[in-house]
């Protein structure tokens, strides 16, 4: 497999946030605690309100600084809107020849999701540089060392249920990196305004996975 420019950024990162189902009114708030906890990658799901709205207008805010993607880009035209908006990296459960497709050739990172080891191969077989092995919450670190074993030179993102207990595992299993949602971007803490816990949050996460510096 040759290894694509695309993926740079994530083998510095390492780190993807989900955004979902976040109003647009708070996203300034969390993209500031974000970038303070030394995030440096985020994706906003489609499927939250003013999703496109809230990708162009962190994209605007953080231009150079962090990278906006787009999540639950389910399909080729998705990935269209989705890039418009500003979208530098996209997203999905699932795998979209289409998605995969456009992505690529529009010079932005696609990350498709995939379970078993013939999604992971066509994923790649589209043109996918790196594959997101989803839902890890079901399948746990093993399942990606195993995948690994046959798979070894296709970089695989753990996305699904990642927290600050299990994401050393997941690294030490061979994952390139992770996704984390719901423990990072904790809707409690978003609605008392404590985004203090999440820039916190998102420091000791990445000091658990060996990160200690971000450079962008
Ligand atoms: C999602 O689809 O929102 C991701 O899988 C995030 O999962 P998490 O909240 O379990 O990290």
């Amino acid at each position: 497999m040759v290894t694509s420019s695309l993926l740079l950024p994530l083998e510095q990162h390492k780190v993807v946030v989900i955004i979902r189902g976040i109003a647009p009114a708070y996203m300034s708030d969390l993209f500031q605690a974000l970038y303070d906890g030394g995030i440096r990658m985020a994706e906003i799901t489609l499927n939250s309100e003013h999703a496109l709205e809230s990708i162009s207008m962190m994209r605007k805010a953080y231009d150079g600084r962090m990278m906006v993607g787009a999540g639950t880009v389910l399909n080729e035209a998705s990935a269209k809107d989705a890039i418009a908006a500003g979208a530098q990296f996209l997203v999905s459960p699932n795998v979209d020849e289409g998605m995969i497709r456009y992505a690529v050739a529009n010079g932005v990172l696609p990350l498709p999701g995939a379970m078993t080891a013939t999604e992971v191969v066509q994923a790649v077989r589209f043109g996918s540089p790196v594959v997101k092995i989803f839902p890890c919450s079901s399948l746990g670190p093993n399942y990606i060392k195993e995948l690994k074993g046959p798979l070894n030179d296709i970089p695989m993102l753990a996305v699904g249920g990642i927290n600050e207990d299990n994401v050393a595992a997941y690294m030490k299993a061979g994952a390139i990196g992770v996704g984390i949602g719901g423990s990072m971007v904790n809707k409690e803490w978003i609605h008392s305004g404590r985004f203090d816990l999440i820039r916190d949050y998102a420091t000791m996460l990445r000091a658990s996975m060996g990160i200690m510096e971000t450079i962008i």
